[in-house]
This record gives C-alpha cells, structure tokens and sequence, in this order.
C-alpha cells in the first residue's frame, strides 16, 4: 500500500519564503450542488478537512464564492488557528444561484471581498490571495492596483491570478509580485501549457485546478488503464501522479468532499511514473486535448 503523506511530492517555495509541500487540497467540494450551499453531507465534509493536515497537506485553496461562504466558514471552524497550515483564498466572482459565476472587479468590491475573507477565516492577513478571475468590464490594471495598495496595507501577504495569459501575468507583474497562477490543467487540458512553461522559467508557483480529469484516457483497456493496473493504483491516481511529474513549479490542488479520496489523492504523491509512462500518457493527453479543439 502507497504511503498517505503529502511531503512525498516534494516542496514549493511561494513568494520567495512561504515553503509548502506540493500536492494541496481544493475545498470548492466541501460545498452543496453546484458549489452552492452546505454540502449534503456536513459531517463528511468536516472529517475530510480535519483529516487534511494529518496527511501532510499545508496547503488548502478555497474562495469566498465557494457556497458562497460555506468553504471558508466551515475550514474556519474546523482547522483555526490552523497551526502551520496556509489557507489561500480568492475573491472577485459573485454568485447568484447554483453554478453561477460573475466576475465583479471594481476595486472597491475586491477589498471588501479581502475584509470578509479575513473576518471568516478569523486571520490578520491572508497569505495567498488569488483575483478569481479579471473582470473584462472594469479596467485591468484598476485590479491589479487595488491588489497592490492591499498587498502594501498587509492584508494580503502574496498575491496571484487565476486562468490568465502570460501577458496578463507580465502586466499584472508591473503592479505587483504575481506569485501563483492557478489556471486549469490536467492531462487532457493542454491550453495553459505556455503559461506552465512561463511559470516555470519566472519561479512562479503553477496552481492546476482539475488536476484529476483524464476523459476517455481512462477508458478500460486504455494505457492509463493498463498503468494503473501494474502500479495496483487507480486511474485518477496516475492523472495525478502525471501532473506532479509535469513540473517541480506545479502544486495541484484536488478536491474531494471525501476522506477516502483525500487519502487516495495524497497516495498519489508517492507514485513514482516511469519516464517511459510519462511520455506516453503525455503524447496521448496531448493528442486527446487536440482532438477536443477540434471537435
Ligand atoms: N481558480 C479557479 O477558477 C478554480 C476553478 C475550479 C476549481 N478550483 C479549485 O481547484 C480544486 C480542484 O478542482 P476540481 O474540484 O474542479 O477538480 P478535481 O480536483 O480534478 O476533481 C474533483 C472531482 O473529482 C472527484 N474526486 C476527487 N478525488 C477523487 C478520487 N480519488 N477518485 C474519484 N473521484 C475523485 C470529486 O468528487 P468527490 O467529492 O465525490 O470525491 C470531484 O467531483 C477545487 O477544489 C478548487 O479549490 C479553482
């Protein structure tokens, strides 16, 4: 059996002093259907975050809009005073029902969403805060500033951007030390690829979100399959095991409302890919992420 120990994926420094190990946990699933609400199963979703930094998880991404409130209220009553463990938090997508999501970013509204993400997670300064998404209908650099007199005020401590470009990343770096990018990417979403590769030439943290999906790759019969079976591992395991080998600058953050899946995602960390399997199931998410644009 895998060791459960989040320490064997190695570690990342953040904004030059804030070293955390590289598989972290997302807290979007800890919330109700269509990340709206209290999730259908509270005391699930509790024993999922208390058993987080047993695991060796120092990391845990969550954001005001995922309940919305629901996440960092419950991984406040859960994990405060937190004890070593960072909890990194995102603001500026409002919510008006199930699955929906609006970037608001008017700079007045990106503090408040700082203010109350402190009072919530019960801190005096948030140490990694990521704009959610920039909002098309409000000047960027308006943002990017109001990141910046917040960062100087000490309300935040680092600060990154989420699905952006690599010019969105370079004109956000004027305003201020963009630390993280957190842009989706896994096996078969190929999209952010020069954006990983920027992050990494910068020292720039790579935050994948859905960092498990792997579509038809894990088809039965499939070679992810066949992986799978050899290393007497699931195929998500693989998928997981296949982004922390991508690249040292990446630090996944899979989210589960689920013990057993935490612990079998954190196993993941002591997977060790043969460079031959990574190369293949690299051609092939390649491939498949190809196909999907054309389709
Ligand atoms: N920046 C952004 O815009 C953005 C967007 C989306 C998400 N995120 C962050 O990224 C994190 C991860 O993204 P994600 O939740 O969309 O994708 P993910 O972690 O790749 O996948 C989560 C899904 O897989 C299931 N799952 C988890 N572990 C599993 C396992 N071992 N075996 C089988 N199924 C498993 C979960 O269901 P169960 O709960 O049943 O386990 C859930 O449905 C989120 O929690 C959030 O913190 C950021």
């Amino acid at each position: 059996m895998l060791n459960q120990d989040a320490s064997l994926s190695g570690s990342i420094t953040i904004g030059g002093d804030m070293a955390v190990n590289r598989l972290g946990f997302g807290a979007m699933r800890i919330t109700g259907d269509g990340i709206w609400g209290p999730p259908k199963n509270l005391d699930a979703a509790r024993a999922t975050l208390r058993r987080v930094p047993e695991l060796g998880i120092d990391l845990i991404d969550t954001a005001d809009s995922y309940g919305p409130y629901v996440s960092e209220d419950l991984i406040r009553e859960v994990l405060h005073p937190y004890d070593g463990l960072i909890v990194a938090t995102k603001g500026g997508l409002t919510r008006l029902g199930p699955s929906i999501w609006r970037p608001v970013g008017r700079p007045e509204y990106l503090r408040q969403c700082v203010l109350m993400s402190l009072r919530r997670l019960a801190v005096a300064r948030i140490d990694l805060w990521h704009l959610h998404r920039i909002d098309p209908a409000v000047p960027r650099d308006e943002q990017f500033d109001a990141i910046a007199q917040m960062q100087k005020e000490g309300l935040i401590r680092h600060a990154g951007l989420s699905e952006v470009s690599v010019e969105e990343i370079e004109v956000a770096g004027s305003f201020f030390p963009v630390t993280t990018v957190q842009n989706r990417y896994n096996l078969i979403d190929r999209k952010s690829e020069s954006v990983l590769e920027y992050c990494e030439a910068k020292g720039t943290g790579f935050i994948p979100w859905s960092p498990l999906a792997a579509g038809s790759l894990a088809r039965p019969g499939s070679t992810l399959a066949e992986i799978a079976g050899r290393l007497g591992v699931s195929s998500s395991q693989v998928a997981l095991a296949w982004v922390l080998k991508r690249s040292g600058s990446i630090l996944p953050i899979p989210g589960t409302g689920s013990t057993r899946h935490l612990e079998e995602n954190v196993a993941a960390a002591g997977i060790a890919l043969m460079d031959a399997d990574f190369q293949i199931l690299d051609r092939q998410g390649r491939a498949a992420a190809q196909q999907s644009k054309a389709a």
